[in-house]
């Protein structure tokens, strides 16, 4: 099988090359492409070096699956282009809200995969979005869920690999009293919390907020009411999110953790101690989506509190498009 990562050079790119290494999954040939700036460096794969190619003077014809995570004017310009080759899996939040395109995380709604014949392309969802459904996926089977409030806590990997430099130099330069310059975010970042993630929208919620709400919706069930709030902070990498879920029915603290404890994708830290809890430094590389924190809210009837803590660039973005690489070859889901 031959693969294609446009991106390769990126954050996204790399993470999905080390879970295809991880995984052994049987390529035949892998072509990493990115842009021209890029043409030519070496990348590793499987003991090999591979050189990168520049997006623009790529033929898709020999692929059979290509992975997209160059951001959105990447995706909006070569997907089709790709697509009328081979079956496209994007990263990006440009196809996230077409109705005829599938937005897929394989432990909730790998039925929705079929679609892929609709136009040969298939949406990874938001980087905190996924861990969000995966881990409420099973308690909405359990006592359907009526209402999610969720809260996130973004690690600067989330915007790039220049952002993760930037908390970087801007720690260093703190520590030297020099001034501290900001590009890639609005304000500081290092020693900080921002709440403004993506620009922002009429309604004053930002465009990460509307995704959380909207792809939640998307990908779990529409009638469920969501609502969020995304602040960026200086931590490297993996994503956390404060839910506060209401259900329809009365529920059990115990049947909760039962249930998440086998559930497919999830792993409960739940002890009531000091540390008995996940933070994002732990969740770094690690597949699962972690759960903590699991209490009662005893503000409002049927409503409990979580503490979800994931990788954004493992579970949160490589990791989910290869699993949907893996589940449209187990399912034979190619016409071609
Ligand atoms: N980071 C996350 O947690 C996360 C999670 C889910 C989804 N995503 C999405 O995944 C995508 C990539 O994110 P990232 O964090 O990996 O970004 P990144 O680290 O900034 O990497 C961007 C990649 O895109 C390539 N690229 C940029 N312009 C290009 C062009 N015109 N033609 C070909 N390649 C081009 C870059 O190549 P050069 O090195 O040559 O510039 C680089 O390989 C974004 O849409 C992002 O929203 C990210």
């Amino acid at each position: 099988m031959n693969i294609a990562i446009v991106g390769a050079t990126g954050n996204v790119g790399r993470k999905i090359i080390e879970i295809l290494e991880k995984k052994q999954i049987n390529i035949e040939n892998l072509f990493l492409l990115a842009s021209k700036n890029s043409e030519g460096k070496k990348i590793n794969y499987n003991g090999k070096e591979h050189t990168v190619t520049n997006l623009e003077k790529f033929d898709f014809s020999s692929v059979k699956i290509a992975f997209f995570a160059a951001g959105s004017e990447v995706a909006e310009k070569w997907a089709h282009v790709a697509a009328d080759k081979t079956i496209v899996i994007d990263n990006s939040k440009y196809f996230r809200k077409d109705p005829d395109i599938p937005l897929i995380v394989p432990e909730v709604n790998s039925k929705k995969l079929s679609d892929v014949k609709n136009k040969n392309i298939i949406a990874n969802a938001n980087c905190s979005v996924i861990p969000v459904v995966v881990a409420l996926k099973p308690l909405h089977d359990l006592y359907n869920i009526n209402r999610i409030v969720a809260s996130t806590y973004q690690s600067v990997s989330g915007a790039g690999k220049s952002a993760m430099d930037e908390l970087l130099s801007q720690t260093e330069d703190y520590f030297q009293n020099k001034e501290i310059d900001s590009k890639n975010f609005t304000k500081q970042i290092a020693f900080n919390a921002i709440p403004h993630i993506d620009s922002f929208l009429e309604n004053g919620y930002t465009k990460e907020e509307q995704k959380t709400t909207d792809e939640i919706k998307k990908i779990l069930d529409k009638k469920i009411k969501v609502t969020s709030t995304c602040v960026r902070i200086p931590v490297l990498v993996s994503h956390c999110i404060s839910a506060n879920v209401e259900f329809n029915k009365k529920c059990d603290l115990d049947e909760i953790r039962k249930v998440l404890s086998t559930s497919p994708g999830c792993k409960v830290i739940d002890e009531h101690q000091d540390g008995g809890y996940i933070t994002p430094v732990e969740a770094e590389d690690k597949f699962e989506t972690f759960i903590s924190r699991i209490r009662l809210d005893e503000s409002r009837e049927n409503t409990i509190n979580l503490w979800i803590v994931s990788d954004n660039l493992v579970k949160g973005a490589a990791l989910n498009a290869v699993q949907i690489a893996e589940s449209l070859i187990t399912n034979d889901f190619y016409g071609r």
